[in-house]
């Protein structure tokens, strides 16, 4: 299988640039670029080698460098942001620093369409800068291939090496055509051919799995969710019978869900211990209305079922979880936390000793998880599941809490996601779900006056789930829901449609 080397300067998007390669189908593998020195990379033999943006200034007393013998070793190389300073630094180019040559953010830039980089490109093109210091100078034997009204060298090229360099990041989205440019080093100068497929990702992580493991237990705590589900399978295809994992299910999911679950995990060569918790839960939630406290409540809950359990098992060698690669960005992981509370199955026991945690899916982003899960055969159910908080519907009943409100819930949300699925709609909408109001207005139903509970559905498209729009759901498609649920769901008898975004409204309402 061929090889890129990514070698990490300690900029912001590098696992993103990991991500572009993958998605071209070629294998690549982020390293210090501390760690990189010639006999190491020839160890590893890369068909190319991409360095990475970075905080430092070329200038900079701790600014990293690269061994000068590896530029001598007939490798392609890409720069980028600081990799590209550095390369024309090491290489005998200028960098420099200046206050009009500053660029942050989307940058008209003037491509050379003649560079194998920017072939077929239009040659004014938006790219997305990040950069203080710039390059006055090339190197002997590179051209300037882009520059900017700011920027003299956005892009630079020496062919005949191999060895490119573009100032701007190609690997965020705001980049046009930003993948292609990665795809063409890639493909036209480092003769990648593609050969790479999620498949092979199961291989090496099973065997790196299977090697830390040896012959000990692990603990996994499922909560039914795309990322501790697909962390699940792949820990089972690699110690099968040596990973227990522990569902705890709180009666707070979605219609059938605990069953789905249990169907899929339980035909695998695992130990799945179902727990049926939801007494505990309601015991827990009775007579909250505040939403912090029943978070908290909930919270406390899942500890105490998750710690007695894994005592009984008294199994405390790892500890597996389904951190994906955003959570540790968003949770701006430290050392100390033995667990993170960023976790869809909210807050697990901090002081539960394990030897070591596994995260095998912490390099990945959503979609590859996704893409992960279906390679392992995962049904389409279940890998395309939508985020699902971890306090369940508790936060989507207004007030109290009780087992008859989730019952009702349950019912009016799987109608309403059953349909938009059926319309097609949920390829377009990221998250949906209904929500139980504790409003409760009158209504009459068969000449009967009703007085009976509002329900509320919330659609929304997002890219981030930090921002929302509520989704522009046909009125028909509305109208069909509504007839539906107020016929088969007991206990509502009127139904409002959620119209704002996010920011000012959540997703969630509580
Ligand atoms: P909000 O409501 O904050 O939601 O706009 C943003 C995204 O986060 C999900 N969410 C949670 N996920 N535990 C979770 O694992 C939680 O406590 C929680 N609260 C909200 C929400 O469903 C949406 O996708």
């Amino acid at each position: 299988m061929q090889k890129v080397l990514i070698l990490d300067f300690g900029g912001q998007y590098n696992q993103l640039i990991a991500r572009r390669v993958r998605e071209c189908h070629v294998y690549c593998e982020v390293h210090p670029a501390a760690k990189a020195d010639p006999e190491w990379i020839r160890g590893f033999d890369p068909i190319g080698i991409i360095l990475t943006g970075g905080p430092n200034s070329v200038y900079g007393e701790a600014a990293p460098r690269l061994s000068q013998n590896i530029y001598e070793m007939g490798i392609p190389m890409l720069g980028i942001c600081y990799g590209c300073q550095l390369m024309a630094h090491q290489l005998g180019g200028v960098v420099s620093h200046g206050a009009d040559t500053r660029e942050y953010g989307r940058t008209l830039t003037q491509l050379d369409t003649e560079d194998v980089l920017f072939e077929s490109f239009t040659a004014d093109s938006i790219t997305w800068m990040s950069h203080g210091d710039y390059i006055s100078q090339v190197p002997a034997g590179f051209r300037i291939t882009a520059h900017t009204s700011a920027c003299p060298t956005a892009a630079m090229a020496c062919p005949e090496k191999g060895f490119y360099g573009v100032q701007f990041h190609p690997e965020v989205s705001h980049t046009d055509r930003g993948s292609r440019m990665l795809r063409n080093f890639l493909y036209q100068v480092c003769g990648a051919q593609g050969d790479w497929i999620m498949e092979d990702y199961i291989q090496v992580a099973v065997r790196e799995l299977r090697e830390k493991i040896g012959d000990q237990k692990v603990l996994l705590a499922l909560s039914g969710g795309v990322d501790s589900s697909v962390a699940a399978a792949l820990l089972a295809r690699a110690v099968g019978n040596q990973l227990t994992c522990i569902f705890v299910d709180h009666g707070l999911l979605r219609k059938d869900e605990g069953d789905q679950v249990e169907a899929v995990f339980s035909k695998m060569n695992l130990n799945f211990i179902r727990i049926d918790a939801h007494e505990q839960f309601f015991t827990q939630l009775a007579g909250l209305t505040d939403p912090e406290e029943k978070r908290k409540a909930i919270g406390e809950a899942f500890i105490r079922v998750f710690e007695s359990e894994a005592k009984k098992l008294g199994q405390t060698d790892f500890f597996a979880q389904g951190t994906i690669y955003p959570d540790i960005i968003e949770s701006g992981r430290g050392d100390a936390a033995v667990i993170k509370s960023h976790h869809n199955v909210g807050g697990l026991p901090d002081h539960v000793e394990f030897r070591e945690i596994l995260e095998p899916l912490q390099l990945l982003f959503k979609d590859e998880v996704r893409d992960l899960g279906r390679a392992m055969g995962l049904p389409e159910s279940l890998v395309n599941r939508q985020p699902f908080p971890g306090p369940g519907l508790a936060i989507r009943i207004i007030g109290e809490v009780t087992p008859e409100k989730v019952a009702t819930l349950q019912e009016a949300d799987d109608i309403f996601r059953s349909e938009l699925e059926a319309a097609h709609m949920n390829k377009l909408v990221g998250q949906y779900f209904a929500v139980l109001t504790n409003a409760r207005s009158v209504g009459v139903m068969g000449d009967h006056r009703t007085y009976d509970y509002t329900l509320a559905l919330r659609a929304v498209t997002t890219d981030d789930f930090m921002t929302a729009k509520w989704a522009r759901i046909p009125y028909e498609l509305l109208d069909k829901i509504s007839g539906e649920i107020i016929n088969k769901v007991p206990g509502i008898n009127r139904i409002v449609y959620d119209i704002t975004s996010k920011p000012p409204a959540t997703i969630e309402w509580e």
